[in-house]
C-alpha cells in the first residue's frame, strides 16, 4: 500500500492513473472490522482503493473528545494493507487546513440539526466541510460510508445530490460483535464491565422496533419507556427515537413507510450509537 501525506503528492500518483475507478472510504483511523469491510466494498466496485485517516478537529465540540481520540497508525496500516488498500491518504493538520477553514459546508438544518446535531451542534458542518475537501482532492467515483453513522450516510447523501458530485455513495452494513454491539471506534473507552453492558443499546433497539411493530403501537410511549427503561439501567441517553429512513421524519404510525431507530447514549464517559433499519 503506497501513503501520501500531501494532497499534491496523491494528485500526482493519480494522475498518471486517470484511466482508473477510484473507491474511497474516508476514517478518522483506530480501525476495526466494520472500516474494513467498507474497504472491502470499495474494492469491490472500483479498481483503485483509496483509504483516509485524518482526526477531524472541525467536527469535535470543544468538550468532546478530539485529543483522546484513539491513534493507532501503526495498527491501522498494517490492517488496511492486509485488506488490501492501495492507497491511504494521511494528511497532517496543516496540509488538510493550512489557513483557518472558513468556508464550510452547512447542510440542511432540516436534516442536520436534529438527533446527532441537536446534541452535538455544528458537528455535521465539521463532516461534510471535511468530507467535500477529501472529496475534491480524492477525486472518488465511488464512495463508502457505514450505516453505523446513519444520519451521517444521510447528510453526505444530501450533500452529494445538492452539489451535483459526480461520486456514486455506498452505505455499509453496520457490522456487531456476537453480543449484538455495533462495532465504533470508541469502545475502547469502555471498562470490561461498561463493554459487558453496552449491548443494552442495540437490546433497547430491537425492543423498541418489536414494540412498534405491534398493532395499534404508540410510538411516543415506546420511545418514552426505552429513555425510562435506560436511565433505569445507568445509562443517559440523549435520544431513543423511531423516524423514517428517508429525511429521519417522525413517523406517521397510520402510514407505513421504512423506519429506522436510531439511539445514542452515554454509558459512564463513553457516548455510543446505534440504529436499525426495519
Ligand atoms: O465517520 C467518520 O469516521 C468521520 O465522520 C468521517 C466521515 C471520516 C469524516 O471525518
Amino acid at each position: 500500500m503506497k501513503i501520501f501525506h500531501t494532497s499534491t503528492q496523491l494528485r500526482a500518483y493519480l494522475d498518471e492513473r486517470k484511466h482508473l475507478t477510484r473507491g474511497f472510504v474516508p476514517t478518522m483511523g483506530n480501525l476495526h472490522a466494520g472500516h474494513l469491510a467498507l474497504i472491502a466494498q470499495a474494492k469491490a466496485s472500483s479498481d483503485i482503493t483509496i483509504a483516509s485517516i485524518f482526526v477531524n478537529r472541525l467536527q469535535f465540540l470543544p468538550h468532546e473528545d478530539f485529543d483522546s481520540y484513539p491513534r493507532t497508525w501503526d495498527d491501522d496500516v498494517q490492517a488496511l494493507t492486509d485488506a488490501g488498500c492501495d492507497l491511504l491518504f494521511a494528511p497532517n493538520e496543516a496540509e488538510l487546513y493550512p489557513e483557518p477553514q472558513t468556508y464550510k459546508v452547512h447542510p440542511t438544518p432540516e436534516l442536520a440539526d436534529k438527533l446527532e446535531g441537536e446534541f452535538r451542534p455544528g458537528f455535521f458542518t465539521g463532516v461534510c466541510t471535511v468530507v467535500m475537501k477529501l472529496f475534491q482532492i480524492v477525486q472518488p467515483d465511488v464512495a463508502v460510508f457505514g450505516k453505523k453513522d446513519y444520519q451521517q450516510l444521510a447528510v453526505i447523501r444530501g450533500m452529494a445530490r445538492q452539489f451535483a458530485l459526480p461520486i456514486t455513495i455506498v452505505a455499509g452494513e453496520t457490522l456487531r460483535a456476537d453480543d449484538g454491539l455495533a462495532l465504533s471506534s470508541r469502545n475502547r473507552y469502555l471498562s470490561a464491565d461498561e463493554r459487558q453492558a453496552a449491548v443494552g443499546l442495540s437490546q433497547t433497539l430491537r425492543a423498541m422496533t418489536e414494540a412498534a411493530l405491534m398493532p395499534q403501537a404508540n410510538i411516543q410511549k415506546i420511545e418514552a419507556d426505552a429513555l425510562e427503561t435506560m436511565r433505569n439501567k445507568g445509562w443517559q441517553p440523549d435520544y431513543l427515537t423511531i423516524r423514517t429512513q428517508q429525511g429521519l421524519r417522525a413517523i406517521d404510525p397510520a402510514q407505513r413507510e421504512p423506519w429506522v431507530v436510531l439511539g445514542a447514549a452515554k454509558l459512564g464517559k463513553t457516548r455510543l450509537i446505534d440504529n436499525l433499519e426495519f
